[in-house]
């Protein structure tokens, strides 16, 4: 059945609500964070009586999370997530992501971390065939900020501080505007390794599992063996 006329918000509500299918009676969930996630907790809403809780990857997420009463997990209480579910900014063809547009790139990135399978949501508008058109969102301690600047400006970028914005850390966020990612791994751990950076936004090492994508003629899923 084709949906000609769905705006991106709607295409975000079918993929959130269709992350309920991943569900399991008696696991532990992991929540991202952003407006496709917010479609997904609705969607958990209905379900909250049969998991045993939720960890989240925000105060954004938790503040929600509680709004339903779905119990919200310390992340040092648990072992491992079962499931993540998570949005990203964009997406490419092996599941890695460009994530933290939202500014919660390093909880979302200990969560993914502790999760089972990772499964992202996203609108058709975030899949891409090489990433770094969005901008690369990397979370900075305050006073390594131009220190870490000068040496993402090396790189090739052009890093812009995010104006006005501290993460749920306490730290502010550097975005690397005109980047090219040939090499998401490589780029992954060689930003993670400037002194001062908290977390880069790249989702390489730990990618998505599984992508499920909002599109005009319904979900598709993506699935890596
Ligand atoms: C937040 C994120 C989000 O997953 C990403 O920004 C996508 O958000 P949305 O679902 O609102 O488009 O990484 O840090």
């Amino acid at each position: 059945m084709r949906h000609l006329m769905m705006t991106q918000d709607e295409l975000k509500r079918a993929v959130g609500w269709s992350a309920l299918k991943y569900i399991k009676p008696d696991t532990i969930i992991g929540v991202g964070t952003g407006s496709t996630v917010a479609h997904f907790i609705d969607a958990l809403a209905t379900i909250k009586d049969q998991i045993i809780g939720t960890v989240s990857s925000s105060k954004a997420s938790t503040e929600k999370l509680n709004y339903y009463n779905i119990p919200v997990l310390d992340c040092n209480d648990v072992d491992c997530v079962d499931i993540y579910i998570d949005g990203a900014d964009e997406i490419n063809h092996h599941l890695q992501m460009i994530k933290g547009g939202g500014a919660a790139l390093t909880r979302e990135k200990i969560v993914a971390a502790l999760a089972k399978k990772f499964v992202c949501i996203i609108d058709e508008s975030k899949v891409v065939d090489m990433l770094g058109e969005f901008p690369l969102p990397i979370e900075v301690i305050p006073m390594a900020r131009s220190y870490v600047a000068r040496e993402l400006f090396k790189l090739g970028g052009k890093p812009i501080y995010r104006q006005g914005v501290i993460t749920d850390n306490g730290n502010v966020i550097l975005d690397i505007h005109d980047l090219t990612i040939n090499e998401p791994l490589e780029l992954e751990k060689r930003i993670n390794n400037i002194t001062g950076v908290v977390t880069v936004g790249l989702f390489a090492d730990r990618k998505a599992d599984i992508a499920l994508i909002g599109t005009s003629s319904g979900i598709k899923e993506i699935k890596l063996e």
